[in-house]
């Protein structure tokens, strides 16, 4: 009775700290930028706390700041496709709608030297023709709304309350945003979390129980 006992122990021990090794998972993600120096300090943080985030950025802001779109690729982040000018989607013609997307393709491969691996519709407004060549638009789970509540503070606390396997969306072009992500690192940290770029995550990283070996 005792030897069953000790071995339930075992395997709950076992089957807890399976999840708590693993499951914790988030992806910071940016939209809106490249901006000229908001985005320089953002990656200057990420690098300090050894931290990887997703970018999607507007084809419009890359033309205006290549170097600096550069130089997120450079630091290893992921860059996504957030349109050339930031229109509703919805309400452009197929035509238009790809214009948009390869447009802000050239100016990030003319920036980077790479193709953007996933896109982001401005709003949250997916078209109706979904698949561009063959990537898929990728949405949020939690959304600090860092754009209407300019308090850093806020930014915080609706980040850093997020639950595992959860995409944040956040926007590189308020300082505001930019001065919350070190308490939104540290605290999510100390939770256990750990960060994935949006193509880990959508490759089923933050999904798979890691074993325990
Ligand atoms: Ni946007």
């Amino acid at each position: 009775m005792r030897a069953i006992q000790a071995l339930l122990l075992a395997i709950t021990v076992l089957f807890f700290s399976c999840i708590s090794a693993s499951a914790q998972c988030v992806a910071l993600t940016f939209d809106d930028g490249p901006h000229p120096s908001l985005t320089p300090k953002l990656l200057n943080i990420l690098e300090h706390e050894n931290v990887k985030a997703t970018f999607y950025m507007v084809g419009r802001m890359v033309k205006e700041s290549p170097a600096v779109a550069r130089a997120v690729a450079g630091a290893g982040h992921e860059i996504g496709n957030h349109s050339y000018t930031h229109p509703n989607l919805q309400r452009l013609s197929a035509r238009d709608v790809l214009s948009q997307i390869e447009r802000a393709d050239e100016a990030i491969l003319a920036a980077t030297g790479s193709l953007p691996k996933t896109l982001r519709a401005p709003y949250g407004e997916v078209p109706r023709v979904k698949d561009i060549h063959g990537r898929r638009y990728v949405g949020w789970d939690v959304d600090t709304n860092d754009w209407k509540y300019r308090n850093s503070a806020h930014v915080t606390h609706v980040a850093a309350s997020s639950g595992s396997r959860e995409i944040i969306l956040m926007h590189d072009i308020h300082p505001t945003t930019v001065a919350a992500v070190p308490a939104i690192i540290q605290k999510l940290k100390a939770r256990g979390f750990r960060f994935v770029t949006v193509s880990q995550y959508l490759s089923g990283e933050c999904s798979t129980v890691a074993h325990t070996s």
